[in-house]
Formats: C-alpha cells, sequence, structure tokens
C-alpha cells in the first residue's frame, strides 16, 4: 500500500493487455467445442445474447470499478462496503485455484504439442496418443496415477514465463509483454485462418456446420436449449475474463481521464470477434480432414477439451504439404494466448495480496507463482483432464455467475449505478447511456440469477 500505484505506460498498453486477458484458449480450444456441442451457428445466438445483456455491461462495470477505487477486487469492494471485502477475495481466489491452475496445465499440453508437430510425433492415431499414450488418463478423477513428466515439465515452463513478466513493475512486464504478444498473435492467426479457409472442403464444412443454426437446439422449452443458453453466458464470463477480478485489477492502473466505456466496448467486440474467425480455421480445418478421410463431418470431430488436441493433429496429418510448420502455428497461436492471460490471472492475485498486505510486488509473484506450479501438479497427473472437466464446469456455471451477481448489487444497489455512470462520464469518451443502469440493476442480475437457478437444475435434479 505504501508504494504508489503503477500505471500503464500508455492507453494502448492498458488495451492490449486487457485484450491479452481475454483472447486466450477459451477463444479457440473452448469457443470451437462449445460451439460444436450446442447447436453450431444457432449457438451464436445466445452468445450474443449473453454478450450485450451481460458482457458488455459487466466489462463497463468491472473497468469502472478499478479505475474509480484504483484497488483490487478485495479493496474496491471493501471502499464501497467494508463488510463486501471478503467477497472481494472470492474473485481473484476462484480465478487463481479455479482457473490459473488448470489453464497453465493446458497451456503445458499446448507446449507439449508444439514439440511433437516439429516431428508429426502424435502418429496416426491421434486419438489413442492423446489419451493414452500423452495423458495416461486414469478412469476417475480420485486416481491421480502419477504424474506425466513431459507436461509438469512443460507446465513449469509456462510458470517460469508468467513469473517473468509478472515480476516486473506492469509498464515495463505485462504491458511490453501484451505489446509484442498481440500484434504477433493476430498475424499467426491471421496465417492461420487464410491457410485454413484454402483447405479442400473446409468452406463447406463451414457453411454446413458453423454458420448454419438449427434453432431447435436452442429451444427455450427444451432441457437440451436451456443447457445451450447457460453454456453462452458462461463462456461469456470466461472468455471476457470477468467475474474474476481482472478487469477491475487492469483498469486499476488507468490515468484519470480514460475513456472506460470505448475501452470496454472495444475488448468485447474485438474479443468476440476474434473467437469467430478463429472458429472458421477451426471448422475450416476438421471440415478438411473430414473430406479428406472421407467420413462424415459428425464423426471427425470429437467433443470436449480434446478438440485441439486429437482432431487438429489428425488434421495435421492428413495436409499434403507443410504439415509440420501448419502444427507448430497453431500450437503457437495457442501458446501465445494462453500466456498473455494466464498472466493476468496471476496479476489479479498477486494485486490483491500487494493491496491488503506490505508485500512488494516482487515478492508476491514468487511466491504466488511457486503456489501455483505446486497447485498445477494434480493438473498433470493422469488425472489431470478429468478434474479439469469438474474444475471447469463449476467454476463456469456457479463461481462466476456468482461474482456477477454480487458485483450488480454493489454497484448497482449499494453504491447506486447512477454514482458510478457519473463517474464513468466524468472521466472522458463515449458517455454512458442510462440503460446501462437498468442493465445493471435488474436485467443482467436477473438473467444471471435464471442462469443459475438453471444450471442448478440442471445438476441436481
Ligand atoms: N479469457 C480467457 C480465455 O478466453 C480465459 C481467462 C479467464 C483469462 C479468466 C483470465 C481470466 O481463454
Ligand atoms: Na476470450
Amino acid at each position: 500500500m505504501a508504494e504508489k500505484r503503477s500505471l500503464w505506460g500508455s492507453k494502448i498498453g492498458f488495451l492490449l493487455a486487457a485484450i491479452g486477458s481475454a483472447v486466450g484458449l477459451g477463444n479457440i480450444w473452448r469457443f470451437s467445442y462449445m460451439a460444436y456441442e450446442n447447436g453450431g451457428g444457432a449457438f451464436l445466438i445466445p452468445y450474443l445474447v449473453a454478450l450485450l445483456c451481460a458482457g458488455v455491461p459487466l466489462m463497463i462495470l468491472e473497468y469502472s470499478l478499478g479505475h474509480r477505487e484504483k484497488a483490487s477486487p478485495p479493496l474496491a469492494f471493501a471502499r464501497i462496503n467494508p463488510l463486501w471485502e471478503p467477497l472481494g477475495w472470492w474473485m481473484p481466489v476462484v480465478a487463481f485455484f479455479g482457473i490459473n491452475l488448470f489453464y497453465a496445465a493446458v497451456i503445458g499440453w499446448c507446449i507439449n504439442y508444439f514439440g511433437l508437430s516439429l516431428t508429426l510425433g502424435w502418429g496416426t492415431d491421434t486419438q489413442s496418443f492423446f489419451f493414452g499414450e500423452f495423458l495416461q488418463l486414469s478412469d476417475s478423477p480420485f486416481t491421480l496415477g502419477g504424474i506425466r513428466w513431459p507436461v509438469l515439465a512443460a507446465t513449469a515452463g509456462a510458470w517460469a514465463i508468467c513469473w517473468t513478466i509478472c515480476y516486473r513493475e506492469v509498464s515495463r512486464g505485462i504491458e511490453k509483454a501484451s505489446m509484442i504478444f498481440m500484434p504477433l498473435l493476430v498475424i499467426l492467426t491471421l496465417i492461420l485462418v487464410g491457410w485454413s479457409l484454402r483447405l479442400d472442403g473446409a468452406r463447406e464444412a463451414i457453411r454446413e456446420f458453423y454458420l448454419k443454426a438449427d434453432l431447435s437446439k436452442i429451444a427455450l422449452n427444451t432441457a437440451e436449449g436451456r443447457k445451450v443458453w447457460v453454456a453462452a453466458f458462461g463462456q461469456i464470463f470466461f472468455t471476457l475474463s470477468l467475474g474474476f477480478g481482472i478487469m477491475i485489477t487492469y483498469a486499476s492502473y488507468l490515468p484519470k481521464k480514460t475513456d472506460i466505456t470505448g475501452n470496454a466496448l472495444t475488448t468485447c467486440i474485438l474479443n468476440c470477434l476474434y473467437s469467430i474467425i478463429a472458429g472458421f480455421a477451426v471448422f475450416g480445418t476438421i471440415g478438411f480432414m473430414a473430406n479428406a478421410k472421407g467420413v462424415p463431418f459428425d464423426e471427425a470431430i470429437t467433443s470436449g477439451p480434446g478438440l485441439a488436441f486429437v482432431v487438429y493433429p489428425e488434421a495435421i496429418n492428413q495436409l499434403p504439404i507443410l504439415n509440420q510448420l501448419f502444427g507448430a502455428l497453431f500450437f503457437l497461436v495457442l501458446i501465445v494466448a494462453g500466456i498473455s492471460s494466464m498472466i493476468s490471472l496471476t496479476e489479479a492475485f498477486s494485486c490483491s495480496i500487494c493491496d491488503k498486505f506490505v508485500i512488494s510486488r516482487q515478492k508476491a509473484t514468487t511466491i504466488i507463482c511457486s503456489l501455483g506450479l505446486i497447485g498445477s501438479i494434480p493438473f498433470t497427473t493422469r488425472a489431470g483432464l478429468l478434474i479439469l472437466d469438474i474444475a471447469d464446469h463449476f467454476i463456469n456455471n456457479y463461481a462466476l455467475i456468482i461474482g456477477g451477481i454480487l458485483e450488480c448489487i454493489l454497484i448497482g444497489w449499494l453504491l447506486k449505478s447512477q454514482v458510478m455512470r457519473r463517474h464513468v462520464n466524468n472521466s472522458g469518451g463515449i458517455r454512458l447511456w442510462p440503460v446501462w443502469d437498468i442493465c445493471i440493476r435488474v436485467i443482467t442480475p436477473a438473467v444471471l440469477l435464471i442462469m443459475l437457478v438453471g444450471a442448478l437444475l440442471e445438476d441436481f435434479t
């Protein structure tokens, strides 16, 4: 607390860091299997509804809260109402233990697969390679069955990179890394998308399975349809890094004059655009593979987290030329996107600790990254993927939604959303409309509550 608060060196630095947090494994790996499992193009409808009724209003809320209080979530909450400090801890703690630990392990998989792609080391049967040889998946989440050393080694590597970046002052660490990572990510992704679209069978698959909307899949009067809506809201929170206190933390380093509304809109739009564009690469590549093997698309795709690690390698095998390069490009995209999100998860926790205790950022980062590495170990065991599925489900269907509802009550009702809106408008930039008040006080929390109840009914009836 004693030290002066860090500041971003430039406006674009903040924006790139925030987008770096938002654009991550979720946009490529998670979005594509979500879209596939939940009705293809039809998924885009609940996804966009969730973006408008929860994503954008909450992004503005998190930016404005961090900016106004100049504090990480626990301290920012406490400044509005001291009784709320423990609730402020909920977010960075959930972000760290619920997401960062497994996120690091998935980046670890990507690092391994980056190496494997150079020799196509996954062989011809990529399914049994991933689950068998690589993960050596055990039969239950309670049977850890030993550590997968290559995974642990790569996961440790991810933590080391994260530590190197977060250790430095914000403007020289996270900001600088984002200024390099984000342009790199855009270039690599565009090459990947362009390449994928030129593959035989790609366009047909995109039209049939990605763009065509099967509206019966999202009907609200079926249990299946409701599940899709819950999934879409979960995905919006996850993809925008909302409800974890990350955007609060990043915004706490902003200067006084800041276009909060404009930055929030830019972050939301670019993140979702990235997902949709990356979806073209994913569906196109899988379509190519289905075409090359002469199997129906539905049989070519595997649902769930295995998609990037089973279906992609298989598609890479089928490419007529430059397979290794295509593979390396794909996994490099995942690694770069992943690391820039991982640093934001780490920063939110370390900033919360620095705001509360007298401890230097260097010390806090070192402790947290060591703790993170240890905490990631269960995800690098043979049960890792199974534990990940459980963590992912509870975080996305419950923890985040609870975080979102809490923020809405705190700002909408305890502080009063008008006060916050005035703050946003006094800080300059695009004016925030009064409709935001209605969103934060009524619409967003109501929708989130319905999602929460829906998830509870889904799991416990
Ligand atoms: N938004 C990131 C993604 O889409 C994941 C993430 C979630 C990052 C929460 C930070 C916090 O992959
Ligand atoms: Na994202």
